[in-house]
């Protein structure tokens, strides 16, 4: 027997008995003629003592330097009094120790574990030994926990676990493909799956009916401390479920889960996640993940100042692309100085605001007198109150303004938001998840094509406008893409998108007028994606799903401030891997094989050029 218990579960409960246990030397400390290590497992650390009386075991013990594997065998006792941790589980005991066998020696570790303040680069360089630090540790065991309760539920609810190909053609889901080249068929590629997201939909044409899969999907896309380069879903998909259907059916799941694992009930007030437009997500919080637990609110204010003479705020106020907006800080006098105020000035110029106007609130019974600001000379009286009375604004509160384009301001503001929230105290701990629903089909993208413009979907070509059924349809969709909704819908929680999905197109005349007002000839289409057509051609059934961000989830629940927290190997922000240091360079013949040439001279490589052979 190599161990009888893990370090961190012996207790005073086996006192007096004798037990084997093996693990890492945390810490070795010499105190008078008495040698202390903690030992450290999966489960926890343990104090083990080496007495003088024991010579030969006991110069055993002075040699153990961090990291180093041993196995001992020794005697649960008591600590003596004064001596007992308790933020230890294992914090009243310790094994006086009877043998000690080394079973492999460590080099010195390149950082203390019990260091926070490592460096990534070197953190991920020696993943194997971060991965010994009992943070890490405990992430990765929630997000086995997370995946297991997910596993019975899904099955508990009549979901069947598929596998989709990994090489495959490219979904679209709004990122750079990974191509993978292919030998066999030269000068063509796979790409890897951005999601399963046609394979799922043809499962539903095959009539598995209810599908699910812990799917690894791979995007190349510029990476931000909740993305990844490869990442995994919960990918779902359903058939003959109604939109409000299938998102009770992920909530039934995603309730349970946080029951489940984190004991919090997300539904606790109403009983169930509420609803909220898109349109109303963006006027109130500027944003379409917005945090609910962030009581600032935008308010709109564009007929107080549309015959303004402040052109600032005047002419966005008479274009319908733009908005004009207020955001009242409750208490803001006091709790920002004059500086912070200019800092935020330049905070929201980077999402394109060209300033960051605001009133100080000292009086409001006074009128234009009692308030204090750059811009309430430019305000009529009747602006000024209606200002007040529509942000609810009172004494000693601030006021912040943006008008620009629509997406400047709500962007703008919405930043603002998540920062005053977390700067000066306005988001409150806790849970709070939501489903953003009436989602635009289309957004229009004008700098495309050369400033002439174009369609783009807003969640994926697949998606289905409300009402799909009538039979004229395909004409309505064309005469006003701009304004028909979908039926999209995304799960999300403390302003994070964990989760979205859509009611599918389900008929191909329909799917073919979408991809073609986004700008996919019929040609194109019938080259990327004829076999999707082919397939709604032959009774595919109404259809739809979701796929929620596994490891963003986990990120969340773990309290982590990055999704490499809760990804065992991830990559940097870069998308190197600085453990294998991937990507890597291949030689020559093996581009040759896959029909490829670099453009990028070989560097002064490490990368082996073996002679080429002869292939067998
Ligand atoms: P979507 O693209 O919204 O939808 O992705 C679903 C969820 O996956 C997570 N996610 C990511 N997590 C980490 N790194 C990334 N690079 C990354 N990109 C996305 C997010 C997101 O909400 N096929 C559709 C789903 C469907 O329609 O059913 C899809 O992939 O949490
Ligand atoms: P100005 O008239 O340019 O001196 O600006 C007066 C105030 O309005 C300053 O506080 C600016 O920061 C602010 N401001 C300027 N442009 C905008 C804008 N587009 N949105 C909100 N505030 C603005």
């Amino acid at each position: 027997m190599m161990r009888s218990h893990y370090c961190g579960s012996v207790t005073e409960t086996s006192t007096g008995q004798t037990v084997r246990v093996c693990g890492w030397v945390q810490r070795r400390r010499d105190h008078g003629g008495v040698i202390f290590i903690d030992l450290r497992d999966r489960e926890g650390v343990l104090q083990v003592v080496f007495d003088p009386d024991q010579p030969e075991m006991f110069k055993q013990a002075e040699r153990l330097r961090s990291e180093y594997v041993v196995q001992i065998s020794g005697r649960v006792r008591p600590r003596p009094d004064g001596t007992v941790n308790s933020n230890l589980a294992t914090g009243k005991i310790e094994v006086l120790a009877e043998s000690l066998d080394v079973l492999n020696r460590s080099e010195p570790p390149p950082f203390t574990l019990d260091d926070d303040a490592v460096g990534e680069e070197t953190r991920l360089k020696y993943r194997y030994l971060d991965l010994r630090r009992p943070l890490m540790q405990k992430n990765l065991k929630l997000r086995h926990d997370v995946i297991r309760r997910i596993r019975t539920t899904m099955d508990a609810l009549g979901f069947i676990d598929v596998e989709t190909p990994i090489l495959t053609r490219a979904t679209p889901e709004g990122a750079r493909d990974y191509l993978v080249p292919s030998r066999t068929h030269a000068g063509h590629f796979f790409a890897l799956p951005q999601s399963p997201q046609l394979f799922k939909q043809l499962l539903m044409v095959g009539g598995l009916d209810r599908y699910y899969q812990i799917a690894r999907c791979f995007r190349d896309e510029d990476l931000r401390a909740d993305r990844q380069p490869e990442f995994t879903q919960l990918d779902v998909e359903t058939s003959f479920l109604s939109m409000e259907e299938i998102m009770a059916l992920i909530e039934t799941m995603f309730v349970d889960l946080f029951q489940a694992v984190m004991n919090v009930d997300l539904v606790a007030d109403i009983g169930k996640l509420p609803h909220m437009s898109y349109a109303e997500a963006m006027m109130r919080y500027g944003s379409d993940k917005p945090d609910l637990r962030n009581t600032l609110e935008l308010v709109e204010i564009k007929d107080l100042v549309a015959d303004s003479s402040f052109k600032v705020f005047a002419n966005p106020a008479n274009d319908p692309k733009c908005r004009v907006a207020a955001l009242r800080v409750p208490g803001g006098k006091e709790k920002l100085s004059r500086g912070q105020i200019d800092s935020f000035t330049e905070f929201v110029k980077q999402y394109g605001a060209r300033g960051l106007a605001y009133i100080i609130v000292n009086e409001a019974a006074k009128g234009r007198e009692g308030l204090q600001s750059p811009i309430v000379k430019n305000l009529s009286d009747a602006a000024l109150s209606g200002i007040l009375a529509r942000t609810g604004a009172v004494d000693g509160d601030v006021i912040f303004f943006g008008a620009d384009k629509f997406k400047v301001v709500c962007d703008a503001l919405g930043a603002l938001r998540i920062k005053l929230g977390a700067e000066l105290g306005f988001t409150a701990a806790g849970w709070r998840a939501l489903w953003v629903i009436d989602w635009p089909m289309f957004e229009r993208d004008d700098e495309a094509n050369d400033g002439a413009g174009r369609w783009v979907a807003l969640h994926h070509p697949f998606t289905a406008p409300k009402a799909q059924n009538g039979p004229h349809d395909a004409a309505a969709l064309e005469a006003d893409p701009g304004g028909v909704l979908s039926q999209g819908y995304d799960l999300v929680l403390n302003g994070v998108e964990v989760g979205g999905g859509s009611v599918r197109i389900h008929r191909a005349e329909i799917q073919q007028a979408v991809f073609r007002l986004l700008g996919i000839s019929d040609a194109e289409a019938q080259e990327k994606f004829g076999f999707l057509l082919e397939a709604l051609r032959f009774g595919a059934p109404p259809h739809g799903g979701i796929a929620l961000g596994l490891d963003r989830l986990v990120m969340l629940m773990s309290g982590s401030a990055s999704i490499r927290e809760v990804i065992a190997f991830p990559k940097t922000q870069t998308a190197h891997d600085p453990l294998t240091d991937a990507p890597g360079l291949v030689d020559a013949r093996q581009l040759r094989e896959l029909s490829i040439r670099s453009t990028v001279a070989p560097a002064t490589s490490a990368a082996p050029t073996p002679a080429v052979t002869a292939s067998p």
